[in-house]
């Protein structure tokens, strides 16, 4: 008889990060500047720059979410927060006289809240604000979170992004089980003050989470678009991300250190800083209103981190140089918008001796 325990070690899947790949160069039928970076954040919700902003507490509350909707992203009001307050957020950004490149079709600047399915009174009162919700719940593909959010969608009518998933198993079942989704929030484990897979060893890294789930989603022929969450730390993982078959990216620890990010700035050793936050840090979940973003009781299990990182000034900042570093990678892997990446950009895989190569080296770096 076969060792079915062994053959469980030997059938292991690959599960491949960013760190493990790179785009491979394409021939390219335009210049940087023809390329379209606009991309679907929902089905029925089209961003010039696929790039929102996380719904954590150091990242993204009205401030963040204004000036990205400003920049041509988005961004999702984050719910550790009172209900009423968070309701004031999302109208805040709403009612700012401002010109926005994302808005609705009032030409109000366009806003996002993230909400929990277990929480129907929060979905309920974000629902009637807010453009889009997203669930931010650390593991949506369980039968608790399903059969709620299975009950609360009818109630509801803004286009709801389903997360996290890691998988295309879960993909397929939200599919088959919920009345509607609009779209999906892809990766768990990854985030850079996320130590879920280091307690717990579980975890679908964002480039694989998003290759699986937007690969379930092709087999079924739902475009429905993935949004890659976690562990992004540059253009570089953004392009990868879009040729592993998402339609935009979320980033959180890029864009704590920003101005327009909720947490003040810090001193340490003359330099600046800001606090970037795991939502189930101790620290995040001593403020209570997200805990159920995990399955394991208050008090159980840290699985986030607290840190500071560089203080990088505004958004806009980030975002254009976000965007220009994707106009470069989609140039060099031959693809001229997102869905060119998802057909035309392919992967080499870098092995570990490799990486060294692919960084500066052999030189003493000067700056
Ligand atoms: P980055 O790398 O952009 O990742 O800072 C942001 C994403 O990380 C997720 N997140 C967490 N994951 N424990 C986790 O396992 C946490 O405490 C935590 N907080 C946030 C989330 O998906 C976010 O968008």
């Amino acid at each position: 008889m076969p060792n079915s325990f062994l053959s469980k070690l030997d059938s292991a899947r690959n599960v491949f990060t960013f760190r493990d790949f790179i785009l491979l160069p394409g021939r390219s039928e335009v210049e940087p500047g023809e390329i379209a970076l606009s991309s679907k954040l929902t089905r029925n919700i089209r961003v010039r720059a696929p790039i929102v902003s996380s719904p954590m507490d150091t990242v993204t509350e009205w401030r963040l979410a204004l000036e990205m909707a400003k920049l041509g992203g988005a961004g999702a009001v984050h719910r550790n927060m009172p209900v009423d307050r968070q309701v004031e957020q999302v109208k805040k950004v709403k009612a700012s006289k401002v010109h926005a490149a994302s808005v609705d079709d009032k030409g109000r600047p366009l806003v996002g809240a993230s909400v929990s399915p277990l929480d129907k009174e929060r979905c309920i009162r974000l629902d009637r604000v807010a453009d889009f919700l997203v669930a931010d719940v650390a593991h949506f593909h369980t039968t608790k979170v399903m059969n709620a959010a299975k009950k609360v969608l009818p109630e509801l009518s803004a286009d709801f992004v389903a997360g996290n998933v890691g998988t295309g198993r879960a993909a397929a079942d939200i599919l088959d089980e919920l009345p509607r989704v609009e779209g999906f929030r892809a990766g768990i484990g990854s985030g850079s003050i996320c130590i879920t897979s280091e307690v717990t060893r579980v975890g679908a890294p964002t480039l694989y989470a998003v290759a699986e789930v937007a690969g379930a989603l092709r087999e079924r022929k739902s475009d429905l678009p993935v949004v890659a969450d976690g562990g992004i730390r540059g253009p570089g993982d953004a392009a990868l991300a879009f040729a592993a078959g998402a339609s935009t990216v979320m980033l959180g620890s890029m864009l704590a250190g920003t101005e327009e990010a909720p947490s003040a700035v810090v001193l340490k050793g003359g330099v600046r800083y800001k606090t970037h936050r795991g939502m189930a840090s101790a620290a995040a979940r001593k403020v209570r209103f997200a805990i159920d973003r995990y399955s394991v009781p208050a008090k159980g299990l840290d699985e986030g981190v607290e840190a500071l990182v560089p203080y990088v000034g505004k958004a806009e900042g980030v975002v254009v140089t976000m965007q220009n570093g994707l106009r470069a990678a989609f140039g060099y892997a031959g693809a001229a918008s997102v869905p060119d990446m998802w057909t035309r950009a392919s992967f080499g895989l870098v092995s570990p001796a490799g990486a060294a190569e692919l960084g500066a080296h052999s030189l003493e770096v000067k700056k």
